[in-house]
């Protein structure tokens, strides 16, 4: 009889044990809730079609032909991270696109190009888009790393940590800003991976 109750016991204290841990993941779990819907709730406020968005953010890529062609070594860079002018000098040099070879039949290098420049930094009204322009004068950078705008910004990041296998190098943008896709490069968004 004693050895039952010592039984009861034992299983009734673990049961509140696990119960305990149980609440605890529960309590986690509801943290975590809260801030991604605070998150989304903040992104939900700028939708991605409104004026609001538009001026914050840069409008998230949506054309199929550039995802598929441009899309395979890097990140697709919104159009509006560089003037038409530099869109253009990139797509007549595609068969020496740093250091590799790119073959697109006309009709699609048509498409692209013509996304790429009626969408471009110098048409949009994104305040960084606006802060590029400014910064570029009349230059025609060939990379969106060129831009003095975009190195000021990235000037506290070293070589070494831009070496880091899980980067690569500045080119990489959606490594370190994790809301690159969405076309939001706020620094709250910024994780730079080990
Ligand atoms: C076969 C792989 C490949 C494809 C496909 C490709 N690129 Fe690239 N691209 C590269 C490499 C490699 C770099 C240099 C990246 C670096 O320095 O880290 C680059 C760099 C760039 C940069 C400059 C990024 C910077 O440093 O600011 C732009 C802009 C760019 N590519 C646009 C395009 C466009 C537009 C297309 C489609 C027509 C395209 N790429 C397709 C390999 C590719
Ligand atoms: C190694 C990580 C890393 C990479 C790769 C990177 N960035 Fe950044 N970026 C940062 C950090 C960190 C900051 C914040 C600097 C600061 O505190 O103002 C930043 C800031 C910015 C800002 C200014 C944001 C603001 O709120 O003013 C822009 C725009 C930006 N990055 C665009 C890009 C683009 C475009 C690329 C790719 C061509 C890129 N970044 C690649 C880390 C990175």
């Amino acid at each position: 009889m004693t050895g039952t109750r010592k039984w009861i016991t034992f299983l009734a204290a673990l049961l509140v044990m696990i119960n305990g841990a149980f609440y605890a993941v529960l309590a986690d779990h509801d943290d975590d809730h809260d801030r991604e819907g605070k998150r989304s709730q903040h992104q939900k406020r700028y939708r991605e079609n409104s004026k609001d968005y538009k001026k914050r953010y840069l409008t998230p890529v949506n054309n199929p032909t550039y995802i598929e062609e441009c899309g395979g070594c890097h990140f697709t860079y919104q159009p509006e991270l560089l003037p038409s002018r530099s869109w253009d000098k990139i797509l007549a040099g595609l068969e020496d696109h740093y250091g590799e070879v790119i073959e697109l039949d006309p009709k699609s290098k048509r498409e692209i190009a013509e996304y790429l420049k009626t969408n471009a930094a110098e048409y949009s009204s994104a305040k960084r888009a606006v802060k590029i322009m400014q910064s570029l004068g009349n230059r025609t950078p060939m990379r969106i790393t060129q831009i003095p705008y975009i190195q000021e910004k990235h000037h506290e990041v070293s070589q070494k940590v831009l070496e880091r296998d899980s980067i690569g190098s500045l080119s990489n943008c959606s490594a370190c800003h994790t809301t690159a896709k969405k076309g939001i490069y706020e620094d709250d968004y910024v994780v730079i991976p080990p």
